[in-house]
């Protein structure tokens, strides 16, 4: 982030990401270290939700549960709680403060739609009487609070690497990172890919992937999400000045299509449900992608910070919208607004401005 005021110092995970952090202007005392703010679980808070979406004028109406019918509240409730730490209350002004004249890119597939847009809900919330400019121009869409200086961008990329249609048709290029030239000037970047990279059928995008050369129509979507994740960690570590630009990957966010992850059958889905699992009934382990994205940041130079929200939300399959979306179906993969990526923002919050990482 600006004027040099952080370096970071990589350690790495061994079997605890520890970060250290040296922040002049946002410090606090560093803790020992024993604090995950990734471990926990989910408590009932009166004070909860941190807003009201119909306060939220600029709200998808694919998250806006509520609005949509959804008619439990209870889900809405509920604050994450880390075993060992206190996370601290999420405060918009002082979040604002703190990242005055700083721009913030989201880049990603509809899960970074999903955290922006809870994001600027939750800004928006705590300073309702400031002048906000919303402004969409085809996968790009800004969000400005002129009196702060800050700026929350999204651009819409569900593979990070390129997609490019050519005369045989749209291939996926997994070595390829022209994409990136639109992310350099900003002084926070945060990362999301993985859902696309298991699209099939319809919902598939490319005709043919190419890798090292050659092309084909298909291959192994873990290899190829490994193989595009890499190129994207290269890109990272030859063109981030972390002096100026703060990195993060918001990590694999969960579905709820199958009940046998947590002790209901598998026709079971996130429909219906209205509380959240505990740690002791959430039988289902972690994502395969979890260990990929692991491996490829224990690989890079640069200090990438992963947002590592899976487990957190594996426990909340009261979360999605389900047929509360306002459109067909049963979306068991977004997540109702208010809610879960609310948490997000929150840790990211407390990344920013504590220090804390692990
Ligand atoms: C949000 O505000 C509306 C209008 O004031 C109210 O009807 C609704 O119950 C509120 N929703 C929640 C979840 O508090
Ligand atoms: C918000 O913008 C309007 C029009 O640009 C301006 O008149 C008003 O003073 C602004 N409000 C604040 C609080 O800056
Ligand atoms: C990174 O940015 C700082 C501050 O602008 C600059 O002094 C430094 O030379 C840059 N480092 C590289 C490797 O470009
Ligand atoms: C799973 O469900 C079965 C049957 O309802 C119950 O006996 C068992 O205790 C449950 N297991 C856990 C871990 O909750
Ligand atoms: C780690 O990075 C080095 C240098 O970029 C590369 O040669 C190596 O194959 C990478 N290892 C893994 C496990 O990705």
């Amino acid at each position: 982030m600006g004027d040099g005021f952080r370096s970071f110092c990589w350690i790495g995970f061994s079997w605890i990401l520890i970060l250290c952090i040296h922040q002049v202007q946002l410090s606090e005392p560093q803790s020992d270290g024993s604090c995950d703010f990734f471990k926990g679980s989910w408590v009932f808070d009166e004070t909860y939700p941190l807003y009201n979406t119909s306060d939220c004028p600029f709200i998808e109406q694919e998250f806006d549960c509520q609005a949509n019918g959804r008619p439990d509240k209870l889900y809405l409730k509920y604050r994450w709680k880390p075993s060992d730490c206190m996370l601290p209350r999420f405060n918009g002004e002082d979040f604002l403060r703190k990242l005055k004249g700083k721009k913030i890119l989201f880049i990603g597939d509809s899960l970074s739609l999903n955290q922006w847009q809870s994001l600027t809900c939750m800004l928006h919330a705590a300073v309702p009487q400031s002048n906000y400019t919303i402004n969409r121009k085809g996968d790009f869409s800004t969000f400005s609070f002129p009196d702060y200086e800050v700026s929350l961008m999204l651009s819409r990329n569900a593979f990070l690497v390129d997609l490019v249609k050519e005369k045989k048709g749209t291939v996926l290029k997994l070595d390829s990172i022209e994409n990136g030239k639109s992310w350099k000037g900003y002084d926070l970047l945060i990362f999301n890919t993985w859902h696309w990279w298991l699209h099939k059928g319809r919902k598939q995008p490319w005709d043919f992937i190419e890798s090292r050369g050659k092309v084909r129509k298909d291959m192994d979507r873990l290899v190829a999400f490994r193989e595009g994740l890499t190129t994207w960690s290269e890109w990272v570590d030859s063109n981030v000045n972390t002096t100026t630009t703060q990195v993060f990957l918001q990590g694999i966010s969960p579905t709820h299509f199958n009940g046998k992850e947590w002790n209901e059958t598998k026709s079971t889905t996130c429909r219906g449900q209205t509380t959240p699992a505990t740690d002791s009934t959430y039988e289902g382990g972690s994502p395969p992608a979890v260990a990929v994205v692991k491996e490829v940041l224990k690989n890079m130079s640069t200090p990438v910070i992963l947002l590592d929200v899976t487990r957190l939300s594996q426990l909340r399959r009261d979360g999605h919208p389900s047929i509360y979306t306002g459109l067909k179906g049963n979306d068991c993969s977004h997540w109702c607004l208010a809610g879960v990526p609310d948490t997000w923002n929150q840790l990211l919050y407390a990344i920013l401005t504590t220090g804390e990482t692990s």
